[in-house]
């Protein structure tokens, strides 16, 4: 608890704490505190630790082939992720769900889309195994595999003080990924008090962001939220065209072991059930069709959008969201029309790509350029209903007050300022 306290008096960005616990060198929009309450000390990444798991990270002899690594699907050039709408594995078999960044995993309470894994090391273990991902037969088999690479025999050794093992192997490369923060975006800059670091649709998005458009109920971005997401899981309607939720669910309980992580991981890329998300870890008929609020961070970069990868702009989301998401009798409450217009839409988009680690920015200038090509192509679109002129998904939210004073207040505390005045 003391921890938190501290953390949400530390502005964005804060420096790091003095003493041993100091973490590395961290981005704008990324706090020490945050970093501290993330990282167990047991696991805080040494150099030796994060060269081996870098290595083991972009090595295709992980794999049953020798033809896929980590970074096959979480390709650090494109903010670690593939650009394919759901990935592809050895022998080119496709999966269930789109690859999400590695960028702030090591912030995230659970990992994957359905929460399956609880930290990275646990995760790190599962891709491996998977027989449509990196498909080796066995962790006795990844380790006799990658013993007999003589530099890993050695460095293992070295980096570990023992023979190498399964556990050692997904402890290096969660060191990497614990490596792996990003801020530095150009909202950051202006949340920090850099009025000019937003344009005026950049910061009207925003507005709408906290406002109308309702997306902070979810993707909250503050100090204490530095990843725009609540960390929970949500049916906001994204495969609700392509199944029949209850048939399924009642199918999958037949089936599911519960705490079966290797179970739910072929599953979720293998199956139908995919579909289900969170309710295959639970079995919560609340978390039917539920998945893990995603960070927003670097979303410029990191489409096609949503587990499945079926919306493949900003603009589709935005239009999915503005007619209220797809209605189903498992859709979340906070999901309703917003009657957004078009120049609403592109100030939503704009902020978005504001979202951009400066690293990225090639990309992401390439990225807005490709998804503004296809801003006329607009499958998700449905105006009459985002409208309220069809349906009846409840009021609209208010518009939101754009006049306020201090850049760095706007939002920061969730809607309560906006509607203040
Ligand atoms: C064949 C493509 C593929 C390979 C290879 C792969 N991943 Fe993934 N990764 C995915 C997909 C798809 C997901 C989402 C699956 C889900 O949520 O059910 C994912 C999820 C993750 C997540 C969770 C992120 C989040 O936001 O929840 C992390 C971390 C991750 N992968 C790291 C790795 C590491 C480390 C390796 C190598 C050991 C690896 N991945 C290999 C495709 C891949
Ligand atoms: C009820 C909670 C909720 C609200 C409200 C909400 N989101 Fe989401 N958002 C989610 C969840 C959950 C997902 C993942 C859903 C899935 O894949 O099935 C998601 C996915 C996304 C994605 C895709 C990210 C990626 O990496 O694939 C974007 C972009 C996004 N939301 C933006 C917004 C914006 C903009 C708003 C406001 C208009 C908004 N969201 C409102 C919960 C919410």
């Amino acid at each position: 608890m003391k921890a938190l306290t501290c953390m949400a008096v530390l502005a964005w960005g804060g420096t790091a704490l003095a003493g041993e616990a100091s973490p590395p060198k961290l981005p704008i929009g990324v706090s020490a505190a945050l970093y501290d309450i993330s990282v167990p000390p047991d696991r805080k990444p040494t150099p030796e630790r994060v060269a081996l798991g870098e290595k083991l990270f972009n090595d295709k002899r992980l794999s049953a082939d020798d033809s896929v690594s980590c970074a096959t699907c979480h390709d650090p050039k494109r903010a670690f992720t593939d650009g394919k709408a759901t990935s592809v594995g050895i022998k080119n078999q496709v999966g269930q769900r789109n690859s999400p960044t590695v960028l702030n995993a090591l912030f995230a309470a659970t990992q994957f889309w359905d929460g399956r894994a609880g930290t990275l090391e646990e995760q790190a273990m599962l891709p491996i195994l998977n027989p449509i991902e990196m498909g080796m037969p066995s962790p006795e088999a990844v380790v006799a595999k990658v013993k007999g690479i003589p530099e890993y025999r050695t460095e293992f050794q070295k980096v570990f003080g023992r023979e190498l093992n399964y556990d050692d192997l997904a402890a290096a490369i969660a060191a990497f990924e614990r490596m792996q923060f990003s801020g530095n975006a150009r909202f950051d800059r202006f949340l920090a008090g850099d009025a000019k670091a937003l344009n005026a649709s950049e910061k009207r998005g925003w507005a709408l962001f906290n406002g109308k458009a309702r997306c902070n109920t979810c993707h909250a971005g503050n100090a204490v939220s530095p990843l725009f997401s609540d960390q929970k899981f949500h049916n906001i309607g994204i495969a609700a065209h392509k199944q029949d939720f209850s048939k399924l669910a009642a199918e999958a309980l037949k089936i599911v072991r519960t705490g079966d992580e290797k179970q739910i991981d072929e599953l979720a890329l293998e199956t139908k059930f995919s579909e289900l998300g969170r309710f295959l870890v639970t079995k919560n008929e609340n978390d039917i069709g539920s998945f893990k609020t995603p960070t927003l961070r670097n979303v410029g970069v990191t489409g096609p959008y949503m587990h499945d990868g079926s919306l493949t702009t900003l603009w589709d989301v935005i239009d999915h969201y503005n007619k209220g998401g797809i209605a189903n009798p498992f859709l979340d409450g906070g999901m309703q029309r917003l009657g957004l217009t078009e120049p609403e839409i592109d100030d939503l988009v704009a902020f978005m790509f504001a979202l951009t680690a400066d690293d990225f920015s090639a990309l992401e200038k390439q990225e807005l350029a490709r998804q503004r090509a296809r801003k006329n192509n607009r499958p998700e679109r449905d105006t009459a209903a985002a409208l309220g002129k069809k349906g009846n998904l409840g009021d609209l939210a208010p518009n939101p007050n754009l006049d306020i004073k201090n850049p760095a207040e706007l939002g920061l505390y969730g809607p309560v300022r906006l509607t203040e005045k």
